[in-house]
């Protein structure tokens, strides 16, 4: 019923003569695949991804967008500019922009709603801290971002959102979230999602894992009934370990 997600979040790596040759090649040697894959380079590589994967199965998108429409606001790239360039997905509120760039979930459903306004699928970030989790509390923490970053956002149809959640400390650490926690983070983020849209839109939103996912954990981690594919960063680099990624997704 919900079909597999892997993507590929590219984070500040590769320059676009680099993602020429690797996208190029990912379109050569990509399996035939039943699951959805895409790639979420930083925005100057997106027009390449355009010239490259156009006509092909592979989607991608940006890691990023401005809460703005359009204006004075240097250095911002609005959702319209990432609708015209093709982007099918953007990631919004991932713990690195959290993090360094000090936004809050307020900020983040701004920028969901101006993605969901030019048809692009926010893939929206939650996830709790080492300490959290130490403290037992990493439920009503993750749901309570989940709930204040939907604030107001409302997507058409379960297709249209992406939520995917990322505990911060595996991320890039090597560490992943054992598929039985992820699993019942993923149960209550899907129960929270059907208090917010409905038992229908929850049952066929996807929920991507991320954090340290890389081809030895990713088959136990997908066997997971509401793990619906994953938000690789580090293995989404290489195109072996990328490609490993999507066979095991099939
Ligand atoms: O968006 C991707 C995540 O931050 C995961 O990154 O796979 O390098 O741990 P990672």
């Amino acid at each position: 019923m919900r079909r597999v997600l892997v993507a590929g979040n590219w984070k500040m790596h590769k320059v676009p003569s680099e993602a020429r040759i690797w996208l190029a090649e990912l379109k050569r040697l990509l399996p035939p695949l039943e699951s959805e894959v895409a790639v979420l380079p930083a925005f100057p590589m997106l027009p390449v991804a355009r010239e490259v994967l156009s006509g092909t199965q592979v989607a991608y998108g940006a890691q990023d967008v401005s809460p703005h429409r359009e204006g004075a606001y240097t250095g911002e790239v609005s959702a319209r500019m990432l609708a015209d360039l093709g982007c099918r997905y953007t990631i919004v509120g991932h713990s690195e922009r959290r993090r360094y760039h000090h936004e809050t979930d307020a900020l983040v459903a701004e920028k969901a709603k101006r993605l969901l306004e030019e048809g692009i699928t926010p893939i929206l970030c939650v996830g709790e801290p080492l300490e959290v989790r130490e403290r037992g509390e990493a439920v009503p923490y993750t749901l309570r971002q989940l709930f204040e970053s939907l604030e107001g956002v409302e997507p058409p149809g379960p297709e249209r959102l992406v939520i995917a959640y990322e505990p911060v400390w595996a991320i890039g650490t090597g560490q992943n979230a054992t598929p039985e926690d992820a699993e019942s983070m993923h149960r209550a983020i899907r129960q929270a999602l059907a208090e917010l849209y409905g038992e229908g839109f929850a049952r066929r939103v996807r929920i991507l894992y991320g954090g340290s996912v890389n081809p030895k954990n990713f088959a136990d981690l997908l066997s997971m009934p509401n793990v619906d594919g994953g938000l690789v960063g580090g293995a989404s680099l290489e195109l072996e370990s990328f490609l490993s990624l999507l066979r095991i997704a099939g």
